[in-house]
């Protein structure tokens, strides 16, 4: 901390990359197809038909694309590895061109002196697991910590920190209950049985990673949304803890209270899904952590709504300004977690693994992106940090999302969230105007901000 920073000396000013989200070369090297293969391959599932395939061809353009994290400054980089392109089958020994891969990459960041945080599930299932039954089987959930064993002994001496699971409620509900991600299912039930195996996945892993790597430092990159009632009336009231409980409580509670809030229980008894919880399961997941590590993107003013079948509600249309997403800026939100978090679950050390904005940028006649509206976002964001780590939070990492324009999976490469314009016509990469601005916030420990 400085007379004009919050932020403490040795904090982890980062970035985060997802490998579906950046790699390609999907059929290079060993690589397995995975859902996100199958699933953006299917006409109608992703804008413009867009897919994975070729993405930001990080797997060819790493080194450049970690000389400009460099460039940065940046003290972390958070990435996936691919559990399609490691272990294409989903069972059995990995995949040594895939292994040779991920090692040159984190040996390049060590050289560099910029800390790794490695996701071992970042959404890119094999298919042949889907095929299985996917993440509705507890065998997902065991074939996962088999695989997180095998990479944690192939790659845990090169890897800072390891993130078992990406956001969970994403992986569960957008892909096996809206549907609007890969597998594509819309089956309430399962996605319920899919958000037990992944939260049990995730414990499964912690004790592996543990026993492969013991110096390892383990966390989480849960999401946490913002929820409010519209109004204090008890249905709006009752409907914002519905979507509360659905949304945060139905992961936060399991990692760090060893146990589904009671409410949930009682709201999802009815499918039955919760059958799927064996005895020993809850102190599995509640495995200690080393960090816990945030994704943070929405507020949600919600109102009570009997016509949804699922958590009885409906959120309003933002009143706030909006990213090019249409999702609402409001850095008041990413206080709020951050505070919540420490007053409700832990205290431990907060890394927010994931926060960023995504923008329709434009090009300029002399090719620079002036992306203004990004850097307000993520100033206002990582002043709303520093306020939180005034107020006794023990915040210490951000990691802005994205380093690069990427994938972003249902919306394909229609939205950019990177620092960094990839142009997917050449591959291209042009630092925009936050990436140098990052760097400076980078260099003053924060008091540029
Ligand atoms: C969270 C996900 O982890 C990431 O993959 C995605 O691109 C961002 N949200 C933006 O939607």
């Amino acid at each position: 901390m400085t007379a004009t920073s919050p932020f403490p000396e040795d904090f982890l000013w980062g970035a985060s990359t997802a490998a579906y989200q950046i790699e390609g070369a999907a059929a290079e090297g060993g690589r397995g197809p995975s859902i996100w293969d199958t699933f953006s391959a299917t006409p109608g599932n992703v804008k413009g038909g867009d897919t994975g395939e070729v993405a930001c061809d990080h797997y060819h353009r790493w080194r450049e694309d970690f000389g400009i994290a460099a460039g940065l400054g940046l003290k972390a980089y958070r990435m996936s590895v691919s559990w399609a392109r490691l272990q294409p089958a989903g069972r059995g020994d990995l995949n040594p061109v895939a292994v040779a891969f991920y090692r040159e990459q984190l040996a390049d960041l060590r050289d560099k002196g910029i800390r790794s945080a490695v996701t071992l599930y970042h959404w890119d299932l094999p298919q042949v697991l889907e095929d299985e039954g996917g993440w509705p089987e507890r065998a997902t959930a065991e074939r996962f910590a088999d695989y997180a064993a095998r990479t944690a002994r192939a790659l845990g001496d090169l890897v800072d920190e390891w993130i078992p699971v990406n956001e969970a409620w994403c992986a569960a509900f957008l892909g096996y209950h809206a549907g609007v991600h890969a597998p594509g299912r819309q089956d309430r039930t399962a996605a319920l049985r899919a958000a037990h195996h992944l939260n049990l996945g995730h414990g499964l892993a912690v004790a592996a990673i543990r026993e492969a790597a013991p110096n390892a430092r383990v966390g989480s990159a849960v999401i946490m949304t913002d929820i409010e009632a519209a109004t204090d009336k008890p249905a709006d009231r009752e409907a914002a803890r519905l979507s509360d409980g659905g949304g945060n409580r139905l992961f936060l509670d399991p990692l760090f209270r060893g146990s589904y809030p009671e409410d949930m229980l009682r709201h999802f008894a009815p499918t039955g899904a919760f059958d799927a919880v064996l005895p020993g399961d809850m102190e599995t997941v509640a495995a200690p952590l080393d960090f816990v590590g945030v994704n943070h993107y929405h507020r949600f003013v919600v109102e009570a709504d009997p016509a949804d079948t699922h958590l009885g509600n409906r959120s309003l249309p933002p009143t706030n300004p909006v990213t090019g997403f249409g999702w609402e800026i409001n850095p008041d939100s990413l206080q709020r977690v951050l505070e919540r978090l420490s007053a409700e679950y832990t205290d431990l050390p907060v890394h927010i693994t994931e926060s960023g904005a995504s923008f329709e940028d434009t090009v300029g006649p002399d090719g620079s992106v002036d992306d203004t509206d990004r850097v307000d976002y993520l100033d206002g964001y990582m002043r709303a940090a520093g306020r939180a780590i005034e107020n006794g939070v023990n915040l210490r990492g951000y990691f802005v999302w994205s380093l690069l324009d990427n994938f972003e999976w249902g919306e394909g490469y229609s939205k950019r969230f990177g620092l960094v314009r990839v142009d997917y016509a050449t591959q291209e990469r042009t630092l925009k105007r936050s990436a140098h601005w990052y760097r400076d916030v980078i260099a003053s420990g924060g008091a540029a901000l």
